[in-house]
């Protein structure tokens, strides 16, 4: 038996001005697909801002239902809409903000495991690893990678 041990990286910023511009940019369109959100349940606004690999940019805003599990994240309204309209470009950043009532929240909104595992999915197909934002008004992180959020991918390519 041996005991391990994993760590996981990442920046935190304290403030939008301290990131380049390209992820300021996504950032900034993360907060501006909340618009797009439909939560009349929870009233927490998520949206999503993906960046392709040929500089596209796909928002995605968090969809709820009367039949709960029928709705979906914004992370992955961003993701499939570009796995649909956009099927041979790779993923290069996702970013995504949360609001709730309306007002940015101050910490980022983490993904949940589902969405973890559609990210791991792309970032395979992608073919290099997606970089992923979680923007809060007061920390911002940045992962270089879906694995940094996903320790212990389920991948059957690999497993089989
Ligand atoms: N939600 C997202 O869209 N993304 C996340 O990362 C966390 C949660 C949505 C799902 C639901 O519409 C609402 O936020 C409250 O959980």
């Amino acid at each position: 038996m041996t005991n391990k041990r994993l760590s996981i990286d990442y920046i935190e910023y304290s403030s939008i001005e301290e990131m380049d511009e390209k992820d300021r940019k996504l950032v900034l369109a993360a907060i501006e697909a909340q618009k797009g959100s439909y939560s009349p349940y929870s009233h927490f606004q998520v949206g999503a801002a993906l960046l392709l690999d040929d500089g596209t940019t796909i928002l995605g805003a968090n969809q709820e239902n009367a039949a709960f599990p029928a709705g979906l994240c914004a992370e992955r309204t961003a993701m499939f809409a570009a796995g649909a309209n956009h099927p041979d470009v790779g993923f290069d950043t996702l970013a995504i903000a949360g609001a709730d009532h309306g007002i940015l929240c101050d910490n980022p909104a983490t993904p949940c495991g589902g969405c973890r595992q559609v990210m791991a999915e792309y970032q395979t197909k992608s073919g290099h690893p997606l970089k992923i934002i979680l923007a809060g008004a007061t920390r911002i992180l940045k992962f270089s990678s879906v694995n940094d959020l996903l320790p212990f991918i389920f991948d059957s390519l690999k497993t089989s």
